[in-house]
């Protein structure tokens, strides 16, 4: 069965092919650029982008699949959640091709997505219940799932979510937009500890405003008698600032493990590129013997390919597609 998948929540217009769970094409075009002088994403820009790029990208994804669109048999897309504007491009886009070729429609969750990238090409094996940690530029989220239809958070920042906490962090350093994977690159194991920092966390719900707050504050105080922070007096603050924040993060998912006495979490999300966490999970797993899931880089940031797979199995799962009266959410 050749799957369509379409991702438009944010700043990257993304369109992948798949047969079964195997990923022919996942192609991406991205508005990043556009955004960075603003320190954020801009909504009007990401979907003004989406509009221009998206039968571009489909075309290409089509091409790098060698599939031709008469042979797609289900159209997958994200309906939520996501900026609203840009939403509306992928969806109403996936509806309207979803008339046309006369092919099922499916309308997929963004955040489930993330979740499932782990299983795509098989990577790993789909086996119920699970964890689902999910941590992005805009969320922070643990899941429980008993069922790909049976889905309810057990945990979730407060505030921030951990991503958009380095890239304003970053931003505030004068490291740029976006700066999870500057920080990640600066981290030095050795400065864990140069600074004490630390992230707010209430049994499985964390809270990343005040470790951001901090870090400010710190950088204003030490500016005042220094003027201007050196390179390595940076990587001490901001691999102290990970340090704390990667640590957190983990020990909340090894708590949501054992409370709940699932040893197998897959993981999704931007953040979850990040070295330092990656081997963490990777310690973790050995000591506490639970199965982390981890996706390859390539599905870690928004992709096409994550939506077209969680589409297929959905689809196939519950053998019903969704409506095309199925509206985009914000939340
Ligand atoms: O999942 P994603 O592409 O978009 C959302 O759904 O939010 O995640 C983007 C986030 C950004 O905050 C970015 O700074 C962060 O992922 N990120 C990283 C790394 N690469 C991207 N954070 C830490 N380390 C990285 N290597
Ligand atoms: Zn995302």
């Amino acid at each position: 069965m050749y799957t369509l998948g379409i991702e438009t929540s944010c700043d990257e217009t993304s369109v992948a092919v798949l047969k079964n769970l195997t990923v022919l094409s996942n192609l991406t075009i991205s508005s990043l650029k556009a955004h960075k002088k603003y320190g954020g994403v801009v909504p009007e820009i990401a979907n003004r982008a989406h509009l221009n790029n998206i039968d571009k990208v489909l075309k290409l994804a089509l091409e790098e699949a060698k599939v031709k669109i008469e042979a797609i048999d289900l159209i997958a897309a994200t309906y939520k959640p996501g900026l609203i504007g840009a939403l509306l491009v992928g969806l109403n886009f996936a509806k309207a091709l979803s008339v046309t070729l006369k092919v099922p429609f499916i309308g997929v969750n963004h955040l489930h997505a993330h979740f499932f990238s782990p299983f795509l090409n098989y990577k790993y094996k789909l086996r119920f219940p699970f964890l689902g940690l999910v941590v992005s530029g805009g969320h922070t989220s643990i899941y429980q799932i008993e069922q790909i239809d049976k889905i309810k958070i057990i945990g979730s920042t407060q505030d921030d979510a951990c991503g958009e906490t380095l890239d304003k962090v970053a931003l505030n350093y004068g490291l740029g937009y976006p700066g999870g994977k500057v920080i990640d690159k600066l981290f030095e194991p050795r400065y864990k500890n140069a600074f004490k920092f630390k992230c707010g966390k209430k049994g499985l719900n964390l809270s990343f405003s005040g470790i951001k707050t901090a870090l400010a504050y710190k950088k204003n105080e030490l500016e005042s008698k220094k003027k201007r922070l050196s390179l390595d007096l940076k990587k001490k603050l901001l691999s102290s600032f990970q340090f704390s924040l990667v640590e957190a993060i983990v020990k909340t998912i090894v708590e949501a493990s054992k409370t709940k006495e699932i040893k197998r979490v897959s993981c999704g999300g931007g953040v979850i590129a990040n070295s330092f966490l990656r081997d963490r999970l990777k310690q973790e797993q050995k000591k506490e013997s639970i199965n982390f899931l981890i996706p390859p880089l390539e599905y870690t940031q928004d992709n096409g390919a994550m939506v077209a797979g969680l589409g297929f199995y959905l689809y196939n799962k519950k053998g019903v597609a969704s409506s095309l009266a199925l509206a985009a959410g914000s939340s």
